[in-house]
């Protein structure tokens, strides 16, 4: 198979949108020698009209349920956009179908879910991939070589964070994601697993931790209509309804390797659009990540030599692997949406070449199994160690 033929759930959502783009458009930059794509299907429930839904992807069939995908055997792929609560089922579903599986994170809610995914997932022999996309920035991988090559040592600590102000203002309308019904981790699984990915790709697996994870704004108004990123608004509405999952959290971590983890993340951060960072100090030199200069990583070493020692600032180009199909000059910045294209190609060749390429459902595991963590040490107020599988 050199065509992969894909469903895409939760199609009119924002990554239904953004993963039914990728598909599309990865042929044009990272060419076709990995396989291509054909979005053959486009599951919603929404109000978008289905004739603007289906131009997205033309030739596409517009389905209301996802269960119609699932069980066509003309579908090879089953794209999961879907909000969190749906995943662990529907991923379920599609496994069993044998299907490949492409899921947005969170994976699931709880280890025991992930753990059977993964299961199931072995024993059906498909490819599975969960949506950690940041970390696909070819700037990461530069990071990721400075570790392994050894260049910064010894990895003795791990700061890391994401905050965005989507709920930073106390009206801004209740929506699923502050829902602790269909999101139950609410920012831990939302937000805090981009952190985690990042600790899983550039230091490794977490042993131990201790969070506090917590709710800043107690309710909020009802107000149908609103999606993310809509205007808070005055309402006058006499809905309001109870946030029931955290808002907020601080987890101090040790790694398997012996370093040392302090990562806080959340969705209340008045003022911050979005904010995500990594420092990593090594024995022998550090790395400096923010995406604000979402291209540029901070290189510090002890080799220079005294009295030049500083941050050197590394804008990744057309020199690392990645970023040349793109742009021929560097600084040019490969934002959001080309890390999403990256991430389509690599799914679609994992699936062509019938190899797997991080993070598989394994990761999405680890990575629920630190979600859960959080969640326990948080109720427990107590550190909490992650059983190694
Ligand atoms: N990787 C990332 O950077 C990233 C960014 C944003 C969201 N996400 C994840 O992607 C998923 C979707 O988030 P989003 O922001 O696109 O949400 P969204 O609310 O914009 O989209 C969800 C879509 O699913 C549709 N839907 C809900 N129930 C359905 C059902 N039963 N059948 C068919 N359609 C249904 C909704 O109508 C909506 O169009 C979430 O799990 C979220 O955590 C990941």
């Amino acid at each position: 198979m050199t065509e992969v033929r894909v469903a895409v759930l939760g199609a009119s959502g924002w990554m239904g949108k953004v993963h039914t783009m990728a598909y599309q458009t990865f042929p044009h930059f990272l060419g076709t020698a990995g396989g291509t794509a054909r979005v053959v299907a486009l599951v919603q429930r929404s109000p978008l009209p289905p004739e603007e839904l289906a131009a997205r992807a033309p030739g596409a069939r517009v389905l209301a349920d996802w269960h119609e995908a699932v069980a066509d055997p003309d579908i090879d792929l089953i794209d999961i956009c879907l909000p969190d609560s749906l995943h662990y089922e529907v991923a379920k579903a599609a496994l069993l179908a044998g299907k490949h599986v492409f899921c947005e994170k969170p994976l699931a809610d709880t280890p025991e879910q992930t753990r059977e995914l993964v299961q199931i997932a072995r024993d059906k022999g498909v490819i599975t991939r969960v949506g950690h996309g940041f970390p696909r920035n070819p700037v990461h991988d530069m990071a990721r070589q400075i570790i392994e090559a050894g260049e910064i040592g010894t990895v003795t600590m791990f700061k890391g964070c994401q905050h965005v102000d989507m709920f930073g203002d106390p009206l801004v309308p209740f929506m699923w994601r502050a829902d602790g019904a269909q999101a139950p981790t609410g920012i831990v699984g939302d937000t805090g697993s981009h952190v985690f990915s990042f600790m899983e790709f550039l230091v490794g697996r977490v042993a131990s931790l201790v969070a506090e994870t917590f709710v800043v704004t107690p309710r909020r108004p009802v107000v149908e209509g609103l999606g993310l990123g809509e205007a808070a608004a005055l309402t006058g509405t006499e809905r309001w309804a109870e946030v029931s999952n955290p808002d907020a959290a601080q987890v101090l971590c040790r790694f398997e390797n012996g370093a040392h983890g302090m990562v806080d993340f959340s969705r209340v951060a008045t003022g911050r659009k979005f904010m995500q960072g990594y420092e990593i100090y090594g024995t022998k030199g550090s790395l400096v990540y923010s995406y604000d200069e979402v291209n540029r990583l901070r290189f510090y070493t002890n080799e220079d030599r005294i009295g030049r020692r500083g941050y050197r600032a590394i804008d990744v180009g057309p020199e690392h692997p990645g970023y040349a199909a793109f742009l021929p000059l560097p600084n040019f910045a490969l934002g959001y949406n080309e890390t999403k294209i990256i991430e389509a190609a690599e799914v679609i060749g994992s699936i062509v070449s019938g190899q797997p390429k991080w993070p598989t459902f394994e990761t999405g595991h680890h990575i629920t199994q630190i979600v859960d963590a959080c969640m326990e040490s948080s109720r427990r107020r107590a550190w909490v160690d992650i059983p190694a599988a």
